[in-house]
């Protein structure tokens, strides 16, 4: 196993890091210890579908976790244990974490069922992001698969926020059925703010007027030039394979399609190996990663 550089647990895999305590000028900097979690108060619970909460949380310190579009933080369930969660919130405006969360098992069920004012254990927020602002002066494509969405929300937002830097900005976005539809408040807004948006589902109910069909199958005909194209890919792995391999064969370069890697993790941090793959530690090597860079380690099953 390839251990970790000490170079993996600085600069911006730490970046919003919470400091250990005041740091005096002139004084020696204190160091910045990654595993330390901070309480955060469970503010609102909103239930966006069947399965799947979003938590908006505040820090009980009353210091604002600021983090960069694409990281996660080790979200713990006090007494029941803590998983790998994107923030899905706005980095723009730090000051309340939000995480958008399926209850898939233990830990997942026991955060989606914390109501305003439990306290959850946040470490991080760790990881490389999505650096969206790459794609100023062309086009951005964000290509969501289900949950998928929430991580590239914040992403969304970053261009959104820095809208005239951009070209066309299209959102591709799949899931299972129309009440699987997450976010259904702020599509409109983002069509507002000249986002293209299109939803499909998987299945659609009798009379469903929308589109049914694979998210992939949107590529070919989506409104963006693929020549000054950053595509943002986020789903499960097989969704992530397809929807890039659609985008290079539209003419999207490799190392400008980016996706958020899914792995078993555990530290976070890049000590404890849980997430490795070959020669990455996606913990701190992503989760964002170029498919020219993760394609042909794709294949690679997870410990
Ligand atoms: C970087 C990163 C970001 C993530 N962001 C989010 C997010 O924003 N929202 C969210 O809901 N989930 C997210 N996940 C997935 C989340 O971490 C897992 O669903 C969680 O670890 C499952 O733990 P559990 O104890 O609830 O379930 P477990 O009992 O551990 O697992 C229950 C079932 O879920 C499956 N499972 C476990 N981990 C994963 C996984 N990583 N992906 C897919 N299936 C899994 C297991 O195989 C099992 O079938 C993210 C994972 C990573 C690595
Ligand atoms: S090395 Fe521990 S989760 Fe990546």
């Amino acid at each position: 196993m390839t251990a970790p550089t000490g170079a993996q647990l600085t600069g911006a895999h730490l970046a919003g890091a919470p400091s250990t305590g005041t740091q005096l000028a002139g004084a020696m900097p204190t160091p910045v210890d990654p595993m330390r979690s901070r309480p955060f108060r469970v503010l609102a619970h909103h239930q966006d579908t069947d399965d799947t909460v979003t938590l908006r949380l505040e820090p009980a310190d009353g210091v604002p976790l600021r983090f960069e579009a694409g990281q996660y933080t080790m979200l713990g369930a006090l007494g029941i244990g803590e998983v790998p969660i994107s923030i899905s919130g706005d980095p723009h405006a730090p000051q309340l974490l939000q995480h958008t969360i399926r209850d898939v098992g233990g830990v997942t069920h026991a955060l989606v069922h914390a109501r305003p004012g439990a306290l959850l254990d946040v470490r991080g927020p760790y990881g490389a992001g999505w650096s969206a602002l790459d794609g100023a002066g062309g086009d951005v494509v964000l290509v969501a698969g289900g949950i998928g969405l929430a991580p590239l929300r914040p992403a969304l937002l970053d261009v959104i926020a820095h809208r005239e830097r951009f070209g066309r900005v299209v959102v591709l976005y799949g899931t299972r059925s129309p009440a699987d539809v997450l976010f259904t408040g702020e599509l409109e807004a983002w069509r507002a703010a000249d986002v293209e948006v299109a939803v499909t589902v998987d299945y659609g109910p009798p009379g469903y007027a929308g589109r049914v069909g694979l998210v992939t199958a949107l590529i070919p005909r989506a409104g963006f030039d693929p020549g000054r194209t950053l595509a943002l890919v986020c789903g499960p792995e097989v969704m992530m394979r397809f929807a890039a391999a659609a985008l290079v064969a539209r003419g999207v370069a490799a190392d400008r399609v980016r996706l958020s890697m899914e792995r078993n993790m555990k530290c976070g941090v890049g000590l404890c190996g849980h997430c490795q793959l070959r020669e990455l530690f996606i913990c701190v090597d992503g989760p964002v990663l170029t498919y020219a860079r993760i394609e042909s380690l794709m294949q690679v099953r997870q410990l």
